[in-house]
């Protein structure tokens, strides 16, 4: 089942616990966490305490996204009963087998995300201990940006690589993501799409969710084999 994470980058942070509960109504299925450390990505964000604060108020796992430089060190904090994935990146990670690996270990799936430039290559080795692949759309770092189109062709290579391989990962898309392109990326093979500023800036957030889910699953049934 294909699923919508929205990024609560976007939302009104005097007003999470409403924001996030309005996404689970509308029918979201996982909660995305952008943590950035003002070192890895030029942008400061939130902490485990924000996320855990989320705890109770909403039902929905967090899919948790690290843009930070010593994954090791910092993920083990995000790990709470609610937390679905962990995701770190192959570029902050010098041994990227073992961070899946200590991740995996912490109890929760591990995710490994790629920015725009670095190529399927860098993980290809590291398939078998990931559970989700995120294809970064954009540069990590702000919500709002514009979706990178060759992005697509990395989510089609990563999904013809799974099939062929065998690989039972998730494949995750980040950034740009909304209704304009939302049938294209999930008909490449996405299945978890995440959206900060196409949930959170729009003017009714359920319709917004609502619709990107519409548009998520028409492209689903349209392509059978992905
Ligand atoms: C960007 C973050 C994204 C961001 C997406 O660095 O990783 O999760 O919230 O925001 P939109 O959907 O607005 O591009
Ligand atoms: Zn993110």
């Amino acid at each position: 089942m294909k699923r919508l994470a929205p990024s609560i980058l976007s939302a009104d942070f005097s007003k999470l616990g409403e924001e996030a509960e309005a996404v689970e109504r509308a029918g979201a299925r996982l909660l995305h966490i952008d943590v950035m450390d003002g070192h890895f990505v030029p942008n400061l964000t939130i902490g485990p305490a924000v996320m855990k604060s989320l705890i109770g108020r909403t039902a929905l796992p967090f899919d948790v996204h690290l843009m930070i430089s010593d994954p090791d060190r910092y993920a083990p904090l995000f790990v709470t009963e609610q937390t679905e994935f962990i995701t770190v990146h192959a570029e902050a990670c010098l041994h990227l087998h073992r961070t899946l690996q200590s991740v995996r270990g912490l109890g929760v799936k591990a995710g490994v995300a790629l920015n725009p430039a670095t190529p399927l290559s860098t993980v290809e080795y590291v398939l078998e201990m990931a559970d989700l692949v995120l294809i970064m759309s954009v540069n990590p770092g702000f919500g709002g940006q514009s979706f990178i189109p060759s992005s697509l062709k990395k989510v089609r290579e990563l999904a013809a690589l799974r099939d062929r391989e065998g690989y039972s990962f998730e494949i995750e898309i980040d950034g740009g993501v909304g209704t304009g392109n939302i049938g294209e990326i999930s008909a490449a093979g996405v299945d978890i799409a995440v959206a900060g500023s196409a949930v959170y800036g729009a003017e009714d957030v359920d319709a917004a969710v609502r619709r990107l889910l519409t548009g998520m699953n028409e492209a689903a049934s349209e392509h059978p084999a992905v």
